[in-house]
């Protein structure tokens, strides 16, 4: 067993020890080097490799001297600079050595680091660690120095072993030395240790910013179409570690929602002057009514703060049109056959539908019991773009009450500039019964005559009847419709 963890001990020790470890030390001051790898059952002998010399214990008066894994210069000297290695022997006699070269640079007035540097290069976020620190017991940074200036200010936060740079930017760039204390049997040595760092992200968080949505937006939307909620953020000043540009549905996450419902999607891009944002869509497949009692709360995060904006959803005032006309003709209250209602659910439909592409919407086909409602034909005159009226001797005579309610309604939309289409079904020797409103529509533009004539050929849609219809029909008929589409 022990031979086995011994095995792995040593393969540890070969892939490590290829690299041989440099120290650059100042000139009178202390310096420790510490043996890589080392564990309490080994024995370690320091060399002086370019001698081949043994560094002996720590004798009265002596100067570099060898404890175990450590390897002291108290203080250095010029003539220290070389290569040394420790050998360490392990229970079964194997050994492994360790290479270490040291470059003693020379005092100079006014120089608190050396002209090369090979302690590794700090690329990091902020934290630059003091080199060698780690090899000194007891060893007190007391101060940090930046390009041999001493560190001072609310942006560095100093560790045991480390400074932190608060958000650095290029500006911070440079060569950091930590100054410390080292004290042997009672001696003091100044130690001092420095590397270079480059900052890494030179991003600075902004107050986030919503741009779009504004907060208390209201949004107009139509029952059962789709809905994509924009909101765009900005969050600083190059890409942000933290940033998060997220939506809530009254104040649970979307994550959290059914995901054929509701599902967000964010991209980010830098603007002007590195300007960063996010943007996040919140996609709702389909509106529902519950939707426009519903908080729509865009939020937007970083490490500085977090900022809201909150909007809600009405019904469109005005429905996108779905039917081309909206068919108005007097209902036959008896069971004989009726040529108006024939004209209505057979001709008008085979020719305006199935041959020119319209929808249309007439009552009693297209409506279903009980939802004959003023409202509900009011909506549906809404949604269309044609009023078609059917003008009959029933028509003129029938104060039917709700027949009178369609043209009531008519009225409103002729407010609405709904443009109405009058057939003409039968000859009304005089329009002098008419409503007043349609007669101003007769005297503005006519009414379209259906004549015995049309009766022998009624579904030829080239007739000179259908023409005139289609001539005052929407210019193209939509290939195809659906109901509350989007
Ligand atoms: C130390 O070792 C390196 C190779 O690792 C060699 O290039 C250098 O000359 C040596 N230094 C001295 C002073 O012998
Ligand atoms: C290691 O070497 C020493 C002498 O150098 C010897 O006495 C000892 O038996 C050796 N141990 C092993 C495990 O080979
Ligand atoms: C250490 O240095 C010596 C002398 O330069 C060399 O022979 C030896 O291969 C080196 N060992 C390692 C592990 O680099
Ligand atoms: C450290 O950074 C300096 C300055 O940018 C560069 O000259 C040097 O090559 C870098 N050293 C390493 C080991 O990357
Ligand atoms: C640790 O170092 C400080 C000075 O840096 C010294 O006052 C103190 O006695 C030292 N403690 C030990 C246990 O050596
Ligand atoms: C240590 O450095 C300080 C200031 O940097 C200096 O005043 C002091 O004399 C130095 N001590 C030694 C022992 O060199
Ligand atoms: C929506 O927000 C308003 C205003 O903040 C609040 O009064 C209302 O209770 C919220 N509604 C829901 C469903 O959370």
């Amino acid at each position: 067993m022990m031979e086995y963890v011994h095995l792995i001990f040593l393969s540890t020790f070969l892939s490590v020890s290829m690299t041989s470890e440099t120290f650059d030390a100042m000139e009178h001051e202390a310096l420790v080097i510490k043996c890589p790898r080392w564990s309490s059952s080994v024995k370690v002998t320091w060399y002086h490799t370019d001698t081949n010399k043994i560094i002996p214990a720590e004798e009265e008066g002596s100067r570099v001297f060898s404890l175990k894994r450590f390897l002291w210069f108290l203080p250095t000297s010029r003539e220290d600079s070389g290569n040394y290695s420790c050998v360490i022997r392990f229970s079964n006699n194997r050994t492994k050595s360790f290479n270490m070269s040291l470059q003693v640079h020379p005092y100079k007035q006014g120089v608190c680091f050396p002209s090369q540097i090979r302690y590794p290069n700090d690329t990091g976020r902020g934290k630059i660690v003091c080199p060698t620190i780690d090899n000194y017991k007891n060893a007190t940074i007391i101060q940090w120095y930046k390009d041999c200036k001493p560190l001072q200010g609310q942006r560095y936060f100093k560790g045991e072993k480390y400074i932190f740079i608060n958000n650095p930017r290029k500006e911070d760039d440079g060569y950091y030395t930590c100054q410390f204390i080292y004290t042997h049997k009672g001696n003091v040595f100044n130690v001092s240790a420095t590397r270079i760092f480059i900052s890494k992200e030179k991003y600075s968080p902004l107050p986030p910013k919503i741009l779009f949505p504004k907060d208390k937006d209201v949004i107009e939307v139509e029952l059962g179409a789709a809905l994509f909620l924009k909101c765009q953020a900005r969050l600083g000043i190059k890409k942000q570690p933290m940033a998060v540009v997220t939506w809530d549905v009254d104040n649970i996450p979307v994550k959290y929602l059914d995901f054929s419902r509701f599902h967000e999607k964010t991209h980010f891009f830098e603007g002007r002057e590195q300007e960063y944002y996010r943007e996040t869509t919140l996609h709702i497949t389909e509106i529902k009514k519950e939707d426009l009692q519903t908080n729509f709360t865009c939020i937007a995060v970083n490490e500085m703060h977090n900022t809201k904006a909150t909007v809600t959803l009405q019904l469109k005032a005005q429905y996108g049109k779905i039917y081309d006309a909206y068919v108005i003709y007097p209902k036959s209250h008896t069971n004989e056959a009726n040529f108006v209602e024939y004209f209505v659910y057979q001709i008008m439909p085979d020719i305006l539908e199935n041959k020119c592409g319209y929808k249309l919407c007439i009552c009693g086909r297209d409506t279903y019991p009980g939802e004959d409602t003023a409202t509900a034909i009011e909506k549906r005159m809404q949604k269309s773009r044609r009023l078609i009226i059917l003008l009959t001797e029933q028509l003129i005579n029938c104060k039917e009450h709700a027949y009178d309610q369609h043209v009531a309604l008519y009225n409103a939309l002729i407010q609405n500039n709904t443009k109405v289409i009058l057939l003409e079904m039968e000859t009304i020797g005089t329009y002098e019964k008419l409503q007043e409103s349609l007669r101003f529509i007769i005297k503005q533009q006519g009414t379209i005559k259906w004549k015995e004539q049309h009766t022998v050929h009624p579904q030829s849609s080239n007739s000179k009847f259908w023409k005139r219809v289609r001539y005052h029909m929407p210019l193209t008929p939509k290939p195809s419709y659906s109901a509350n589409a989007g």
